[in-house]
């Protein structure tokens, strides 16, 4: 580390200090430039805003936490690397490292915390899938104005706040996210205060992005599980790396939906026993992975709460 960047985190980690806060999700949450985020993680997101440098060919996967970041990023690992990585081979990096490991999410990279990394080579090289959670308003400047391409992928609000719910539950109150008492969480989650929110003010934000930046693809995870093989060919084109006839009649399509579909993942030892991040287990990153779970958890009440937040949308 230079002289010069501990005197940038040392000018972030002072913009943070003065910003107001909630002790909430277990953390504590900062408002910056109308965006909740953790203290800690902060200095990281200000360092990737202000200095990455995209190239043109990059391949940002953007999410709202619990919307579907896992997957995507297993999708998008798969489809870009298939030709040294075949979906079907014992030994492909999906068996052995958990997705959060083979796809850097930037914001981490900038603080610092990224590790266990896989060989990832061939991503060093053109193009570099990378991932983010931060808004739209946030991307660095490169990002937008390379044209590099970014994947977006949105989920139903009452299904992305449960998840939320159950996983900082899970890792933060010693994985009985039941004394997380949910009341209080919907009315947290339905003032804007959760991780990298608002929720609606991140996907207002990417909705309308896509009216003028072509590079941005927007996708959902309720039809990603309705349709995962029309998703992964979409995706796939997106990236300019679209399956060839001979591919999809070889099956290669199934194969890659089948290699990252929620069972498999789960059920690899790495992500029953492994960690990726300094303080998460692997596993709590599968929890139940289906669309509309939220039926099981929120009361006629919660619903309309989250339905109806701040009248900005309808949380689709
Ligand atoms: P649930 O808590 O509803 O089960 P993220 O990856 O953004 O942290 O989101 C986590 C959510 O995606 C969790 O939802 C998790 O179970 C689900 N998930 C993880 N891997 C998945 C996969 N391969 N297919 C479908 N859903 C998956």
């Amino acid at each position: 580390e230079t002289e010069e960047d501990s005197q940038m985190y040392k000018s972030y980690a002072e913009i943070v200090s003065s910003l107001p806060f909630v002790d909430s999700w277990g953390t504590k949450l900062v408002l910056y430039n109308g965006l909740w985020a953790i203290d800690e993680l902060l200095p990281g997101i200000i360092a990737f805003r202000d200095h990455f440098k995209a190239r043109e060919t990059d391949i940002i996967v953007a999410t709202f936490p619990k919307a579907g970041t896992t997957w995507t990023k297993a999708l998008a690992f798969t489809i870009l690397t298939r030709e040294v990585n075949h979906p079907s081979s014992p030994t492909h990096p999906l068996l052995g490292f958990n997705p959060h490991s083979c796809v850097t999410t930037l914001e981490y990279l900038y603080m610092g915390r990224e590790n266990l990394m896989p060989d990832t080579d061939v991503l060093n090289e053109s193009p570099r899938l990378f991932a983010t959670h931060v808004p739209y308003s946030f991307l660095p400047k490169s990002i937008v104005e390379s044209g590099a391409k970014i994947i977006n992928v949105s989920r139903e609000r009452k299904s992305t706040f449960v998840s939320q719910w159950k996983f900082y539950g899970d890792i933060w109150e010693d994985g009985d996210s039941d004394s997380l008492d949910l009341e209080k969480y919907v009315d947290l989650f339905t003032s804007g205060i959760s991780l990298y929110g608002p929720d609606w003010v991140y996907r207002a934000e990417y909705t309308n992005a896509s009216s003028t930046n072509s590079n941005l693809l927007l996708l959902s995870y309720e039809e990603m599980i309705e349709k995962p093989v029309e998703n992964a060919k979409k995706m796939a084109e997106f990236m300019g790396c679209g399956f060839t006839d001979d591919e999809v009649k070889l099956g290669i399509v199934d194969e890659i939906v089948k290699l990252c579909s929620f069972d498999n993942l789960k059920s690899q030892q790495v992500n029953k026993n492994g960690r990726s991040f300094s303080m998460i287990d692997n596993k709590h990153f599968f929890r139940k992975g289906q669309a509309g779970d939220w039926v099981n958890h929120l009361s006629p009440e919660m619903v309309s709460k989250l339905e109806k937040v701040a009248g900005k949308d309808n949380g689709q």
